[in-house]
């Protein structure tokens, strides 16, 4: 221990060293004299690395039923929740489909011809990182700037739709995702239409799972809509990412609603505590309880965790691991995940909650999967292999939550 202290105080002496005489000190060099680096040495790490992505390709297996028609409301990536193999579900595609994205699509999407127009909408995604330079001018810091032409989407024209060819298609699944799109176009268009929204999901048939992805959202104003006009208790799962969780506890006085923002990887035990109250609150924790939600998939950039109300769904194990391995292999742009491009950036012990009882939870690299329940909830959580020079994270969250509902199962309740 003290070796590896005198270490580390020799290596932050060396960089502070080299530092001040050369601020481009090699990216490496930095990640070597991190935390991260100093826990355990990169190759060790890299070791932990490829145990995780095996333990994933060993564990991840199908449910035993699967979903056979799957209707997708919107999607921001035209191939979001088409796996192209032969396991592939039926899928019916509702949103503004122009000609060249109707090009793109999959054959076995289906369009109903509502949602066919004669121009396609576009989106331009602008990403860079920190220290990135565009003429003269570099970058403070890292972001993303999303610009869109997308009338149909911006008005959500496309549910009711979409809502109406469902009786036809007969899908046992419903995917949504979108509603964020509304945001931009004013308090009063988005709150008609949230309401018109609502009314449209309501009549979907009761014993059909849907699953909302809310995922990039910013105002929380309008999340607070969300909650209060009910959207959340009519559908039976949601997606989102640690802002949307942190904004929905502000929006509802939850559990740690005074954090004005995470710091770092948003703490475990936190984001267990909110999902429990999500559940309690607005699920159907309580079997007596009149809400539909009863599946919340959580996913930040280091873990997920996948909480369900006990004895609606079945292989969470899955699908928790399944998510976070598209996660990881899509940010850095392979079909696979490379352990060499890839680093574990969860802490590998943690507390299933910030308050009593607290119990001590570890991750084990070669199972990466820890598990622990809390009322009628149980919580599945793995680590996410975090891509170091990542390509592509536009609509990963889509991506993640699409995943993650191809590996779970719905156990219809009997009653319906
Ligand atoms: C599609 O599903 C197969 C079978 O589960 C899987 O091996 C493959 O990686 C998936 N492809 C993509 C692009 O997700
Ligand atoms: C858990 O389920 C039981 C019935 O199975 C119910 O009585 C109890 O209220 C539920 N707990 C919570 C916190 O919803």
């Amino acid at each position: 221990m003290w070796r590896k202290a005198s270490v580390a105080a020799l290596l932050a002496l060396a960089v502070g060293y080299l530092y001040h005489g050369c601020p481009e000190l090699p990216e490496q060099l930095l990640q070597y004299i991190s935390p991260d680096g100093l826990r355990s040495s990169p190759p060790s790490q890299r070791r932990l690395e490829q145990v995780i992505s095996d333990a994933w390709d060993s564990l991840i297996t199908l449910p035993t039923g699967q979903w056979s028609r799957v209707a997708v409301g919107y999607c921001q990536e035209p191939n979001c929740f088409v796996n192209t193999s032969n396991k592939t579900p039926g899928v019916l595609l509702c949103g503004p489909v122009g000609p060249k994205l109707h090009e793109m699509l999959d054959e076995q999407i289906v369009v109903p011809p509502g949602s066919l127009q004669e121009m396609d909408e576009y989106h331009l995604i602008l990403e860079y990182k920190a220290g990135e330079q565009w003429g003269s001018t570099r970058a403070p810091q890292a972001n993303r700037f999303i610009f869109s032409h997308d009338v149909s989407n911006g008005a959500m024209s496309s549910l009711e739709t979409f809502v109406a060819s469902l009786d036809e298609f007969q899908p046992d699944l419903v995917v949504l995702s979108g509603l964020h799109m509304m945001e931009g176009q004013g308090r009063q268009l988005w709150e008609d239409r949230l309401k018109e929204a609502v009314a449209a999901i309501s009549d979907i048939r009761k014993d059909i799972p849907i699953h909302l992805e809310l995922a990039s959202m910013t105002d929380r104003d309008y999340m607070n809509s969300i909650m209060q006009e009910q959207v959340m208790p009519i559908v039976s799962s949601i997606g989102l990412n640690e802002q949307e969780l942190l904004f929905l506890s502000q929006a509802g006085g939850g559990p740690h609603a005074h954090l004005a923002a995470w710091k770092g990887v948003p703490d475990v035990g936190q984001v267990s505590d909110i999902l429990l109250w999500i559940l309690e609150r607005h699920g159907r924790s309580d079997p007596s309880s009149e809400a539909d939600l009863t599946r919340v998939h959580f996913h930040t950039l280091a873990y997920h965790v996948l909480a369900t109300v006990d004895g609606h769904w079945a292989n969470q194990a899955a699908a928790v691991m399944a998510g976070a391995r598209v996660a990881s292999s899509q940010a850095c742009g392979t079909r696979a995940v490379d352990p060499t491009k890839v680093e574990l950036k969860v802490p590998l012990s943690f507390h299933s909650s910030d308050s009593e009882p607290r119990v001590a939870l570890t991750l084990d690299p070669a199972a990466p999967l820890t598990a622990w329940r809390r009322g009628n909830v149980t919580f599945h959580m793995t680590p996410v292999l975090v891509c170091k020079q990542p390509l592509r994270t536009v609509g990963l969250g889509d991506a993640i939550s699409a995943e993650g509902l191809v590996y779970s199962e719905f156990k219809s309740q009997p009653g319906f």
